[in-house]
């Protein structure tokens, strides 16, 4: 092909890309509120287990979900819906990130709990289709990632607001092979994109009562995406004005993270995508490992959380998926009952796995048969929550910690 047919093809491709996010920013702009879960007469909860080690350890956090939800029930009805299709091998026999009927059923719940799925790469024995958690987020426009991390011993309590559904992850799948020599990838920041995921960090430090925002960016190298979004972080942050608020680069942030003098000062940060990709994978793992990580991704319809590790193909190959850690996921259902606005019933869940998982550990998950099934973990967290006196052992790890 001459030169000038290939530029004419690469400016078609990026004026197709120009159209589908002025599509996109219309449909943000006809957006309303947040869904009220109170007000709905049912309750639909979707369980997509996905691939490998993901519906051994997803089938755990549903039976305490179910389990935490018995009283609940009474009073609104509560759906689970099993969602089976997003599985790396249906997605490629649809050769599409999530197929037509799985989004259909997706479509079809309030929130979703969702287990790890495989994301193939070129050179995998799978056609390089896009990841289903990244479409996910992008066909449910689940625009905020909320990842929670917390060091109590250093009194650490970080909450990561990601936006998550621009920024380099918006064409990541999009980009353009112009020719053998030549590969451009987009990212893309736009205003009520960026928007709407600064205001929910600086609507969470306020309702929160944290009062403090941090927003991290590269707008002194990426001038014009990130330096709009940081931008935009000064606009709302006029809205704001009991809340404190600074910016710092990703670069001097990613070490500042780690500096202990420094860190337990950041409290709420809010990132573009890539960025809050890999700032919270630091983050998990400062806490003790992502898989110890929950994730909510939330929009203003559907909300989905899920945990943050792989699906680890290997397990289910050497026969020990049944051992896999269900930690990750048994918070993301956390988060979830949180976000519907069973707070107490959150809170709970959370110190049993606080308690079970970093602190009494009568059972220890080593992901293989030396240690605990993801069923028995599950049934000693069950067991945990059932006991009166769930607080006081709670209270003694948190005095742990704090070395009270
Ligand atoms: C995450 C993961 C995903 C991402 C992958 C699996 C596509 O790393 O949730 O952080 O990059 O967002
Ligand atoms: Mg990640």
């Amino acid at each position: 092909m001459d030169r000038e047919s290939i530029i004419a093809r690469a400016k078609e491709h990026f004026s197709k890309l120009i159209e589908e996010q002025f599509e996109r920013i219309e449909m943000m702009k006809k957006q309303e509120n947040f869904i009220d879960y109170d007000k709905l007469d049912t309750l639909v909860i979707g369980i997509v287990g996905g691939d490998g080690i993901g519906p051994y350890i997803t089938a755990q956090a549903q039976r305490i979900l179910e389990f935490l939800l018995q009283d609940k029930a009474k009073q609104k009805n509560i759906e689970f819906k099993i969602i089976d299709g997003l599985t790396i091998e249906n997605r490629v026999k649809h050769n599409k990130a999530i197929p037509d009927d799985v989004l259909e059923q997706l479509k079809q719940c309030h929130v979703i709990l969702k287990g790890p799925t495989t994301t193939p790469r070129a050179g995998d024995p799978w056609p390089n289709i896009e990841s289903a958690n990244v479409a996910m987020r992008k066909e449910l426009d689940l625009f905020a990632n909320v990842r929670p991390v917390k060091i109590p011993q250093e009194g650490i309590n970080w909450t990561f607001f990601r936006e998550n559904t621009e920024g380099a992850y918006a064409l990541g799948s999009k980009g353009i092979h112009v020719n053998e020599d030549l590969a451009i990838d987009f990212t893309v920041t736009t205003y009520e994109g960026s928007y709407r995921i600064i205001k929910a960090a600086f609507d969470y430090a306020r309702k929160t009562g944290v009062n403090k925002v941090t927003v991290v960016t590269k707008a002194n190298v990426v001038k014009t995406t990130d330096g709009k979004f940081l931008d935009i972080a000064r606009e709302v942050a006029m809205e704001y004005p009991e809340v404190e608020w600074d910016d710092w680069y990703i670069d001097i942030m990613t070490a500042k993270l780690l500096d202990p003098k420094r860190r337990n000062q950041f409290k709420v940060v809010v990132l573009p995508n890539l960025y809050g990709d890999i700032l919270t994978d630091e983050a998990a793992e400062l806490q003790g490992g992502v898989g110890t990580a929950g994730s909510a991704n939330i929009g203003k319809r559907y909300a989905m959380f899920e945990a943050i590790h792989g699906s680890a193909p290997r397990m289910v190959e050497e026969g020990r998926a049944q051992y896999a850690d269900p930690s990750s996921i048994i918070r993301a259902a956390g988060m979830l009952l949180e976000h519907v606005g069973y707070t107490v019933e959150a809170k709970k869940l959370d110190m049993a796995l606080d308690i079970c998982g970093t602190y009494e550990k009568k059972l220890i998950i080593t992901g293989r048969d030396t240690g605990a099934t993801s069923a028995q973990f599950a049934d000693y967290i069950m067991e945990t929550l059932t006991d009166g006196n769930l607080e006081k052992r709670w209270l003694s790890y948190t005095n742990s910690q704090t070395g009270n």
